[in-house]
């Protein structure tokens, strides 16, 4: 029986068998465009996207809503164990809950931003959450995107990406995203902003921002979004065709 999402794929350039259901892991800087490929990737090939930075960024919430110091190690880890976290990909909405309470629509906000860099590099918190995402991976037939998936979380996946892009273009972008949501913020602090992420992230003892030798690097400087959307979709389909011809 075809269904609807089957439709979809055959009008598709690159057209992915479905039976086999893969993992694909891509991990990179901020500001790459990793959600917006990751989503588009996913909805291509009827896999669930996955955002594991949204993860990072609801049990943060979590920590200053309950008062627990960003520094204290072993208390965040101890509330990361307890809490019921779950997740929903609605078609590329990423939802997550807590306990019970919905925290979607409070994931990016500035103050969420700064929390998510002390919470993130605590080894405690990122060993419950690499749990969670293992087991969110097991069946296949996900996009998972973040900093630490080829590297920690699936280091097996099918399909492992880096996906990165020249920094003055990459904070442009997020620059432009910004202008269009009416932050008025000056491009250079963007760029300034950005430098000290992906420093943040390079440098982080824990679950820190590596390529890894089987990850297939694109670069995303000079292309358009479907351009790299059609550059991992074809190396989805590859990987397929390779794995059937065993
Ligand atoms: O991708 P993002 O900006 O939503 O990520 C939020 C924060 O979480 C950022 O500081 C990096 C961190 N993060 C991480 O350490 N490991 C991941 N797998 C995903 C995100």
């Amino acid at each position: 029986m075809i269904s609807e999402g089957d439709l979809y794929l055959l009008k598709e350039p690159y057209i992915v068998m479905r039976e086999r259901r893969l993992q694909v892991a891509i991990d990179g800087p901020a500001g790459a465009g990793k959600s917006s490929v990751a989503k588009t990737v996913a909805k291509k090939l009827g896999y669930t996207y996955l955002d594991t930075g949204a993860m990072y960024r609801a049990l943060a919430l979590t920590a200053v809503s309950r008062g627990i110091p960003l520094d204290d190690p072993r208390r965040l880890g101890e509330m990361a164990r307890s809490i019921l976290m779950t997740v929903r990909d609605e078609k590329g909405l990423f939802r997550v809950w807590v306990d019970g309470e919905e925290l979607t629509d409070r994931l990016r906000d500035p103050g969420t931003d700064k929390a998510v860099k002390l919470l993130a590099m605590h080894r405690p918190v990122r060993e419950v959450l690499v749990e969670i995402q293992r087991s969110l991976a097991i069946e296949g037939g996900v996009v998972m995107e973040g900093r630490d998936i080829t590297s920690v979380v699936l280091p097996d996946a099918e399909v492992k990406i880096f996906l990165t892009g020249d920094v003055r273009e990459r904070a442009r972008r997020r620059w432009q995203e910004l202008q269009a949501k009416g932050v008025k913020i000056r491009w250079e602090e963007v760029l300034d902003e950005l430098i000290q992420r992906d420093r943040k992230d390079l440098e982080r003892e824990w679950g820190k921002l590596v390529r890894v030798p089987d990850a297939h690097l694109v670069d995303t400087t000079g292309k358009t979004q479907d351009e790299v959307v059609a550059e991992i979709l074809k190396l989805c389909e590859e990987k397929e065709i390779a794995l059937r011809s065993r």
